[in-house]
């Protein structure tokens, strides 16, 4: 009676002995997992409070941090926080169209945009999206932007001032849709700088021009 009990005792122990084996790692990389995310909402909360906060719906098409990982969608990280609050404006009062931001920019209030304005401004811009290496096509690009003097208003290294949003890095795609788009009047800039300098474009010199200005690498400040 008592060996059966000492046999029982004994295979329990080498049961969790082996269960402490088998499952030790899962268990320690779940608790290293859960850390982690724990860390992570810490650091998320320090910068913009707690979650879920409105910058959360832009992630989707814009990337996470407004860090944009499709040439299709500008990279709103390391923007000027002006130049956000002004597009977001202009989309939400109908004077730059968009289908995808012209109804959710209307929701926004005063304050929201204000906030998302700062809070992508102080994310750091990374490049959206590596083209396939065209060094005539970029040699094109940097002689055309040199000749029309584009770094006046967008900065010496295209990092974006006062007088002009960031276009260093940002995805060849959108950069050139939107130079057609001023050139066909369907974007309009209130100052009328880039409305007169894209109608002097030809589609080729656009796109040397949009190759160019996202290889270049986006600074962080
Ligand atoms: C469904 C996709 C989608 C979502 C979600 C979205 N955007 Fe956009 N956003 C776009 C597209 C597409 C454009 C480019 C529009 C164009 O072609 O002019 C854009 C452009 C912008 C621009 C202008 C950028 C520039 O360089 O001129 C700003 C600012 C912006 N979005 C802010 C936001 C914010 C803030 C949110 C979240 C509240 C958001 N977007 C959510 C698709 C989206
Ligand atoms: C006189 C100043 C000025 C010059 C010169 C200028 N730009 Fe601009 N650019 C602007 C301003 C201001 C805006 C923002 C317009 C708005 O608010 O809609 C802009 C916007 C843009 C945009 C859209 C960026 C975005 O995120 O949507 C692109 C692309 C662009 N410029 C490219 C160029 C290129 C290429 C050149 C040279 C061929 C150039 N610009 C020369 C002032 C200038």
């Amino acid at each position: 009676m008592k060996r059966a009990l000492l046999i029982g005792v004994a295979i329990g122990v080498t049961g969790l002995v082996l269960a402490a084996v088998i499952a030790g790692p899962q268990m320690l990389a779940g608790y290293r997992f859960m850390s982690a995310l724990d860390s992570h909402y810490a650091r998320y909360d320090a910068d913009v409070g707690t979650w879920p906060q409105p910058q959360d719906t832009c992630n989707a098409c814009h990337g996470a941090s407004g860090q944009s990982q499709n040439e299709q969608y500008p990279s709103l990280a390391g923007q000027q926080a002006s130049y956000l609050q002004t597009q977001l404006k202009a989309f939400a009062e109908g004077k730059r169209q968009s289908a995808q931001m012209e109804p959710l920019a209307a929701t926004l209030t005063d304050d929201q945009i204000a906030s998302l304005a700062q809070y992508f401004a102080r994310q750091a811009p990374l490049r959206t999206d590596t083209p396939a290496a065209d060094e005539r096509l970029s040699a094109e690009g940097q002689a055309s932007a040199a000749a029309r003097g584009c770094s006046a208003c967008h900065g010496s290294d295209f990092m974006g001032g006062a007088a002009g949003p960031r276009l260093a890095g940002q995805g060849q795609a959108y950069l050139l849709s939107q130079l057609l788009a001023f050139k066909q009047g369907t974007r309009t800039d209130p100052s009328g700088a880039m409305n007169a300098t894209a109608g002097l474009l030809s589609p080729a010199e656009a796109q040397a021009l949009a190759h160019y200005l996202a290889g270049l690498a986006a600074a962080s400040r």
